[in-house]
C-alpha cells in the first residue's frame, strides 16, 4: 500500500513538470502567413509592414449553386461495364462509364475566398524597423506581431478568431500615445462586389462566382467595425476606406456571414446575421473578448501536452529555421511536439460546428483554388480527421458527421439515379457545401462509390475511442451505416466461376483510388473489380455495422446477412512480388525482383529501390494497415512483411499527404526509424515556413496526418491492445505526453527516458478493460468509470503477469 502511494506521488510530481514547454509557440523574424480561425471564419495574418493583409474566409462561401448532377444513363450501362470488366476489357469498361455515368457538370463547385482586409500604415523604410517578431501562441490561439520603428515606438498587433463571439478581432497599439494610424479597406475577387462605409464600419457584400455553368448563389457580407482610443476614425473620400489617426490603440472586429442555411436552403440574411453578431460584441471590452476566446480555445487545446526530449538551443530559433536545420531535426526533437500541437491547433481553428476543414482548412486566397479546396473523400478528408480522436479534440469532427448526414440525403437520390438502387445511399470521391454525391472529373478518378464507407471507418473510431457515445451511434452513425450497407448489398456482385472459382462477393466497377492499372487501347485505366481497399472497406463497414446492430439490439436478421456477406468477401492476398495485392487481378505491381528480398530496413538500399519501384502517391491497398487494422504485425507477420514490400514498391512520393500516410503505416509496422524518416521528410521537404503542409501548393491534410503519425509512434490501441511506445525512434529517447486518448475510452499520460517506459497513467472514461502492451508483455487492466491507474516499468517486468485489480 505504501509502495502504491509512493508510486502515485512520483507520478503526480512528474505530471506537474509536464507543463513547461516550448512546444506551443511558433514565431518568425520575417513576414509569414499565420493562420487563425474560429472553425467557421479563417484569416491569414501576414504580419506585413507597412501594409498588413488579412485574407478572410468563411466556410460557406463556395461557387455555383445546387443542381441535379446525376447521369441517368448509368443504370442502363452498368451490366455492360461489369461484363467488360470480367473479360478484362478495361478500356470498354472505363470509356462506357465516361460516356454514361459521369456528373453534369463534370466538375464540382469550389471553396472561395471572401477577400482581404488591408490595413495601410504610414510608409516606413524596412531598414528602419527593428525587433520584428511575428508569432503564434498555440495555447491561446493569439497571433502577435511586434516591431519598433526608428523613433523608438513599439507597435503591437494582436489577432484572434473568437468562437464564442463569432468574430475576428485585431488590436493595434503603440507604447507611445497618439501613434496608431492606418487606412482600412476591403478588396475581393468575388462577383458583384459592393463596398460601403460609415463612421465606424466598413462593409463588403459580394457573391460566389459562377462556375462550371452553375450560377453563383452564395451572397455574403463582411463587415469590419473599428473603434479607437484617442485620435479619430473617419471614412475616406472614395466611400470604401476607413482611417484611424492619432490614436493610442484601435480595435477591429470582423464579422462575415452568408445566405447559406443548408445545402438546399440559401434563404439566410447576411445583414441580419452580421448586425446581430456585431451588436452582441459592441459593448464587450477587448479584454473580455480575449478572455472568452482563450477560455474556449484552452478548453480543447489544453487537454494535451507533449514534449519530445529536452529543448535544445535550436528549439528557440524561429520556427522556419528549426524546420530547416541541417541534418534534419535530430538536434531538436521537440519540433515534432510542436508539429503535433500545431495539427491540433489547426483542427480546432478550422472545424467547429459548421463545416469540416477542407483541403485548405479555411485559408484559401483564391476563387478557383487547387482541387477546388473541396472535401476530397478518397484519402484527404479522412486524413483530416485522423488526429481528432487520439489527440483529444473529437468535438472537431461534429461538422463532418453533419456533412456526411446531408450528403447521405442527396446520396439516396444518387443511388437511384446512377445505380437503380432504391435503398440506402452513396457518395463518390468529392463533395462540398452542396453535398454532391455523384461521380465527377472522369471515370478514372470518380467512379468510386466506396468513399462513404471510408468516412464510416472514421465514424466507427468515434465510438471506439469513446464507448459512451451510444446515443450518437444510435442517432447518427448507425442509421448512416445501415443505409450504406443496404446500398452495397445491392451493388456488390458475385464473381463468375470462370473469373474467380471461389465465387467471391466483390465490387464491380472498382478501383484502387487514382491508381492506373496500365494501358488498354492506349488509355490508362483504373476501373476493375474487387480492389483490396474496396474489399477491406466492406469488411470494416459490415463488421462495424453488425457490431452496432448488436450493441443497439436492433436489426438482427440484417446483421446476420451482413456477417454472411462479409464471409464471402475476397481476403487479403499476396501478389507476384511479395506485395499486398492491390486488385483482385495481380496487375502491375510496379517493381522488380530485387525488392522480393525484403528484410527489415531494405529501404536503405536506395539505389536498388529507385530502379525498382514505381513511385505513386496513393497507397490505397495499405488502407487495411492504416487507418484500418486488418494488417497487424502482432497478428500476422506474413501480411505485415507484404505490406512492407508494397510500401517499398510504391516509393517515397514527392508530396505532403502521401508522406504523412507512409509515416502512419510504418508506425503500424512498428518500424519507428522508418516512420521517423517520413516525419523528417514531411518537415524538411513538404512544409512551408509556417509548417503548413504542401501538395505542390498548400494543402492541410498532412498537417493532420503527420501529427497523427507522431501519436501512432508513441501510443497505439487497435486490435484489442493498448501498445505503449510501439514505434519510438532512437531520436526520441525521452519524452512525455499527457491527455492522449486510446480506444476503449481512456486518456493516457506517459513518460519515458533512455528509450524506456517510466510510467503511464490510465484514466477511464467508460469503465471498460484494456490489455496494455509494452514490448512483449501484456498487462490486463480493468478500471471502473472515472478510475485511474498508474503502471511502471516493473509492472511489465514481472515474471508472471496477473490480472490487475479493479481500482477506482
Ligand atoms: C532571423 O533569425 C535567424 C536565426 O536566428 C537569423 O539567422 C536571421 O538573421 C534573422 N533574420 C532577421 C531578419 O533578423
Ligand atoms: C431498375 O430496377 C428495376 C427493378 O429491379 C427494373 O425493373 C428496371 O429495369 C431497372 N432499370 C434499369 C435501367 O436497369
Ligand atoms: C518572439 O516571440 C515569441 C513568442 O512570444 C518568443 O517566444 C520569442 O522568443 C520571440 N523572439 C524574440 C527574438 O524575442
Ligand atoms: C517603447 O518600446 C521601445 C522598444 O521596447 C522602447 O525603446 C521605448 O523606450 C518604449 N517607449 C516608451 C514610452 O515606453
Ligand atoms: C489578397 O491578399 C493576397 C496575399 O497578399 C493576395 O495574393 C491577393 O491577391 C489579395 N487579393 C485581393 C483581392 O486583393
Ligand atoms: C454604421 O453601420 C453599421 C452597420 O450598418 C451600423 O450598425 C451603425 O449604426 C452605423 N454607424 C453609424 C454611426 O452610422
Ligand atoms: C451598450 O451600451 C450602451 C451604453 O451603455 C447601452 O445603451 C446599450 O444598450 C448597450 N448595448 C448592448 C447591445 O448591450
Ligand atoms: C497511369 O496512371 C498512373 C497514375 O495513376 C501513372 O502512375 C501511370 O504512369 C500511368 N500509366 C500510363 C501508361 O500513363
Ligand atoms: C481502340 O482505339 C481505336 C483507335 O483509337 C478505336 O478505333 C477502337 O474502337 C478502340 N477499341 C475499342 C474497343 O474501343
Ligand atoms: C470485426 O471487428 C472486431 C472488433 O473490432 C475485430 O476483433 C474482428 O477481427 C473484426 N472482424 C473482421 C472479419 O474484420
Ligand atoms: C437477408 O437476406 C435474405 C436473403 O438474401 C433476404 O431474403 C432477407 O430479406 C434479408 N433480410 C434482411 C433483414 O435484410
Ligand atoms: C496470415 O495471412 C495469410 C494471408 O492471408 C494467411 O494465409 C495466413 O494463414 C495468415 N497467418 C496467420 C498466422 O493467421
Amino acid at each position: 500500500m505504501a509502495f502504491r502511494l509512493l508510486k502515485l506521488a512520483i507520478a503526480l510530481t512528474w505530471l506537474a513538470n509536464v507543463q513547461v514547454q516550448a512546444a506551443t509557440t511558433m514565431w518568425f523574424n520575417k513576414t509569414t502567413i499565420i493562420p487563425i480561425g474560429n472553425g467557421r471564419l479563417g484569416a491569414e495574418v501576414f504580419g506585413q509592414i507597412p501594409t498588413e493583409v488579412l485574407v478572410l474566409n468563411e466556410d460557406h462561401i463556395w461557387s455555383g449553386s445546387i443542381n441535379d448532377p446525376s447521369n441517368k444513363n448509368c443504370p442502363g450501362v452498368l451490366p455492360k461495364v461489369r461484363e467488360a470488366i470480367w473479360k478484362d476489357d478495361l478500356y470498354t469498361a472505363q470509356s462506357t462509364v465516361d460516356a454514361s455515368c459521369m456528373a453534369t457538370p463534370l466538375k464540382q463547385q469550389v471553396f472561395q475566398t471572401a477577400g482581404n482586409l488591408t490595413l495601410a500604415f504610414p510608409s516606413v523604410a524596412s531598414s528602419s524597423i527593428s525587433a520584428y517578431n511575428h508569432s503564434l501562441d498555440l495555447a491561446t490561439a493569439i497571433a502577435t506581431t511586434t516591431y519598433t520603428t526608428q523613433d523608438g515606438v513599439l507597435f503591437t498587433r494582436t489577432s484572434f478568431a473568437s468562437h464564442p463571439d463569432n468574430v475576428i478581432v485585431m488590436k493595434i497599439s503603440a507604447n507611445v500615445s497618439g501613434k496608431v494610424g492606418f487606412e482600412a479597406k476591403f478588396t475581393t475577387p468575388m462577383d458583384n462586389p459592393k463596398f460601403s462605409v460609415n463612421k465606424s464600419s466598413l462593409s463588403l457584400t459580394a457573391r460566389g462566382t459562377t462556375m462550371y455553368t452553375l450560377p453563383g448563389s452564395i451572397e455574403f457580407l463582411a463587415r469590419a467595425e473599428i473603434s479607437a482610443v484617442g485620435g479619430s476614425v473617419q471614412p475616406g473620400r472614395n466611400g470604401d476606406t476607413l482611417s484611424v489617426s492619432g490614436a493610442d490603440l484601435a480595435v477591429i472586429k470582423i464579422a462575415i456571414d452568408t445566405n447559406y442555411m443548408r445545402y438546399d436552403d440559401i434563404s439566410g440574411n447576411p445583414e441580419a446575421k452580421v448586425s446581430e453578431t456585431l451588436a452582441a460584441v459592441r459593448n464587450k471590452t477587448w479584454q473580455g473578448l480575449r478572455d472568452a476566446h482563450v477560455d474556449d480555445h484552452a478548453g480543447l487545446f489544453g487537454r494535451v501536452d507533449i514534449t519530445l526530449g529536452t529543448p535544445t538551443q535550436y528549439s528557440y530559433l524561429p520556427t522556419n529555421f528549426r524546420k530547416n536545420l541541417p541534418g534534419g531535426a535530430d538536434a531538436d526533437a521537440d519540433l515534432f511536439a510542436l508539429y503535433v500541437q500545431y495539427g491540433r491547433y489547426l483542427g480546432i481553428a478550422s472545424s467547429r460546428k459548421t463545416e469540416p476543414s477542407n483541403l485548405q482548412g479555411i485559408w484559401n486566397q483564391e476563387t478557383n483554388p487547387a482541387w477546388g479546396s473541396k472535401y476530397t473523400l478518397n484519402i484527404n478528408q479522412q486524413m483530416n480527421s485522423w488526429l481528432s480522436e487520439p489527440l483529444n479534440i473529437a468535438e472537431t469532427l461534429d461538422p463532418l458527421w453533419n456533412l456526411i448526414s446531408e450528403m447521405a440525403e442527396r446520396g439516396t437520390v444518387t443511388a437511384v439515379e446512377e445505380y437503380n438502387i432504391t435503398r440506402g445511399w452513396v457518395g463518390h470521391h468529392n463533395t462540398g457545401i452542396w453535398r454532391d454525391s455523384t461521380p465527377i472529373d472522369a471515370a478514372f478518378y470518380g467512379m468510386w462509390p466506396m468513399a462513404p464507407a471510408w468516412l464510416m471507418q472514421n465514424a466507427y473510431e468515434h465510438y471506439a475511442f469513446e464507448p459512451n457515445n451510444i446515443d450518437w451511434v444510435k442517432n447518427v452513425a448507425y442509421p448512416l451505416m445501415k443505409g450504406l450497407c443496404e446500398f452495397y448489398l445491392d451493388f456488390v456482385v458475385v464473381t463468375p466461376k470462370d473469373v474467380e472459382p471461389q465465387e467471391y462477393i466483390v465490387t464491380n466497377p472498382s478501383m484502387s483510388p487514382e491508381k492506373g492499372i496500365g494501358d488498354y487501347n492506349d488509355t490508362n485505366v483504373s476501373l476493375t473489380y474487387g480492389s483490396t481497399i474496396d474489399n477491406s472497406l466492406l469488411r470494416d463497414l459490415f463488421n462495424h455495422t453488425t457490431e452496432f446492430a448488436n450493441l443497439l439490439d436492433v436489426d438482427a436478421e440484417f446483421a446476420e446477412n451482413l456477417t454472411a456477406t462479409m464471409g464471402r468477401l475476397m481476403p487479403l492476398s499476396i501478389g507476384s512480388e511479395g506485395q499486398i495485392r492491390e486488385w483482385a487481378r495481380d496487375y502491375n505491381p510496379g517493381g522488380c525482383v530485387c525488392c522480393l528480398f525484403s528484410i527489415p530496413h531494405l529501404y536503405l538500399l536506395v539505389d536498388c529501390l529507385i530502379a525498382c519501384h514505381s513511385v505513386f502517391t496513393h497507397i490505397s491497398h495499405m488502407y487495411p494497415l492504416f487507418p484500418s487494422a486488418q494488417i497487424d504485425p502482432r497478428l500476422n507477420s506474413t501480411l505485415a512483411r507484404a505490406a512492407n514490400v508494397s510500401l517499398m514498391l510504391r516509393g517515397d512520393s514527392g508530396n505532403g499527404w502521401p508522406t504523412a500516410w507512409r509515416a502512419n503505416c510504418f508506425a503500424r509496422l512498428l518500424d519507428g526509424e522508418k516512420a521517423y524518416y517520413y516525419m523528417k521528410r514531411l518537415l524538411n521537404s513538404f512544409s512551408y515556413d509556417n509548417l503548413w503542409s504542401k501538395n505542390s501548393v498548400f494543402q492541410i491534410d498532412a498537417n493532420f496526418g503527420g501529427a497523427n503519425a507522431v501519436a501512432e509512434m508513441i501510443l497505439q490501441s487497435h486490435n484489442g491492445e493498448v501498445h505503449l511506445l510501439p514505434a519510438i525512434p532512437s531520436a526520441w529517447a525521452s519524452g512525455r505526453v499527457k491527455g492522449f486518448r486510446v480506444r476503449g475510452g481512456f486518456t493516457v499520460d506517459m513518460g519515458w527516458s533512455g528509450g524506456k517506459l517510466e510510467e503511464v497513467v490510465f484514466r477511464s472514461t467508460s469503465g471498460t478493460g484494456a490489455n496494455v502492451r509494452y514490448n512483449d508483455k501484456v498487462v490486463p487492466l480493468e478500471l471502473l468509470k472515472g478510475g485511474q491507474r498508474t503502471l511502471g516499468i516493473l509492472d511489465f517486468e514481472a515474471e508472471h503477469i496477473s490480472k490487475m485489480s479493479v481500482l477506482t
